[in-house]
């Protein structure tokens, strides 16, 4: 079935067999005594060395062997040489699938800013940075399907394409057939979306929980993991308009069963990649030491190996917003004036705030629990105070909040007064409603943004470089 890849070559025996490889040129040089080209198709980070004698290929063919062209190579696999690898391959034959003529290329063998990768997302992929990162994207992903198998959860596929605003936050992207140029129009003038193709307003998801937590209440663990749509126009580091979420549902858990899943989870799909993506995490470390080469000792972050090591070796530390809050309002910081947003109970942490609490003061993964009920959403479980609301967030060091979740309120009259309270209308969410009518169970769940843990695991600063195509505000190319 197709080709051996690079990945395997490289770990087999050289006994002159041969072998034919195909892939893409990353680099040609020529000396006195041999043409060495090295080519890679994507299976691992190495490339495999293959080596031409001078005089062996005609000048007219070896012209059309440079960095981006695509290639089948044909020959021995031999002990190799020189220094770099154990094998390399003594080229008997090359067909040149594909030219990239170098006039026009623009991925040389040099470095390429982040920024300048992101305008030829098309061809990013093909770069060592890029290669490492969707095989560790790639590996996480296995390893949550896998961690949440093993643990006896079913995937459950929400829709994308719902009438409901699930985090109530109304920052939707709409969905309709309706010919914006002549829209049909009620007797009052307002827009008739019964005409509209599923006779009534549709949107792109913000979250699959509402239907996640339908299939709690009779498959008991489920989780979901698909793209996710918020039209927030927040143009940082931490924001896409489209990113996967994972987000498991469990009935019968409460908020401690629920941090406990939430920590034992990311350690263990932090500990898949560390076991099977050791050569790319290698390269991405290498690659931010070089970055931060310049700064000075003390700013320096931890080797990202040891970051990650660190994160899945040490225990979360656990408090009550109340106690954060406490904690920022004796802080130096706080104190000095240095925090740009004011700190004070019932306010919404600004990611200042949450990086004082997981950088500075605490210096490790941080869950932050029972915040004030009117900045969280309206389905979480209320506290007996009646002023706060059993909800959990991690917040991770440079990334801020990773995971935001909560014990689900599982009483109808009050997840009714709470739904009223808000504005939205019973009648749109009166199937979510009946679950509490229904054989209500106490339940939690919490959604990960798949995006932010790539970012940490790969130490990425910038979240449009962890997803293959991003999209953000007024960026929708590829
Ligand atoms: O905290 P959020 O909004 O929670 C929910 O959507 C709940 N329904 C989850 C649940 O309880 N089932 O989002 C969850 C996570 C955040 O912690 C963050 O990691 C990520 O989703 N996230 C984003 N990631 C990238 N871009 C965005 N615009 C994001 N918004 C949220
Ligand atoms: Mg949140």
């Amino acid at each position: 079935m197709g080709p051996l890849q690079i990945k395997d070559i490289l770990q087999t025996a050289p006994e002159n067999q041969s072998v034919v490889v195909k892939g893409w040129v990353r680099t040609k040089r020529e000396s006195k005594n041999a043409i060495f080209i090295a080519l890679n198709d994507g299976s691992t980070i190495n490339n495999i060395q293959a080596v031409a004698e001078p005089g062996q290929f005609s000048a007219e063919l070896l012209l059309t062997v440079t960095t981006g062209s695509c290639l089948k190579v044909t020959g021995q696999l031999i002990a190799s040489q020189g220094a770099g690898q154990t094998v390399e391959v003594k080229i008997s034959d090359i067909e040149v699938y594909g030219t990239a003529d170098p006039e026009e290329y623009p991925l040389q063998p040099k470095k390429h800013s982040l920024e300048f990768l992101r305008e030829i997302a098309h061809l990013r992929p093909r770069t060592n940075t890029f290669g490492a990162i969707l095989r560790i994207r790639h590996a996480l992903a296995f390893a949550v399907h896998q961690y949440f198998n093993d643990k006896g959860f079913f995937y459950l596929h929400t829709p994308v394409i719902t009438a409901s605003d699930a985090e109530g936050a109304g920052e939707m992207f709409r969905v309709t057939t309706l010919d914006l140029n002549n829209l049909p129009r009620t007797e009052e003038g307002a827009i008739n979306f019964k005409e509209d193709f599923f006779g009534r307003e549709a949107n792109l998801t913000v979250s699959g929980q509402l239907e996640g937590e339908l299939g709690a209440m009779a498959l008991s663990k489920i989780y979901t993991f698909g793209p996710t749509f918020r039209a927030e126009n927040s143009n940082t580091t931490r924001h896409l308009a489209e990113f996967w979420m994972i987000e498991p549902e469990m009935a019968f858990f409460e908020l401690k069963d629920n941090m406990d899943l939430a920590e034992d989870f990311v350690k263990k799909v932090i500990t898949y990649a560390l076991i099977h993506c050791k050569d790319d995490l290698n390269f991405l470390q290498n690659r931010l030491t070089e970055e931060e080469k310049n700064k000075p000792q003390n700013e320096r972050s931890l080797p990202l190996l040891e970051k990650l090591a660190f994160v899945v070796d040490n225990p979360f530390e656990r408090l009550t917003y109340t106690e954060a809050i406490d904690i920022l309002l004796k802080s130096k910081p706080h104190k000095e004036g240095k925090f740009q947003f004011p700190v004070g109970w019932g306010i919404d942490l600004s990611s200042e705030h949450e990086r004082y609490l997981v950088e500075k003061h605490f210096k490790k993964p941080v869950i932050l629990t029972n915040y004030p009920r009117e900045i969280k959403s309206f389905y979480m479980k209320l506290d007996e105070d009646g002023k706060t609301v059993r909800a959990m967030d991690v917040l991770f060091p440079g990334i801020g909040e990773i995971i935001g979740g909560s014990q689900r309120e599982e009483s109808y009259e009050k997840l009714l007064g709470r739904v009223k309270e808000i504005g939205i209308d019973p009648e749109n969410l009166w199937w979510y409603l009946e679950t509490r009518k229904f054989g209500t169970a106490p339940h939690s769940g919490f959604g990960l943004g798949f995006e932010r843990l790539v970012q940490f695991v790969t130490g990425m600063g910038n979240i449009r470089d962890v997803i293959p195509f991003p999209r953000y505000p007024k960026s929708a190319e590829f």
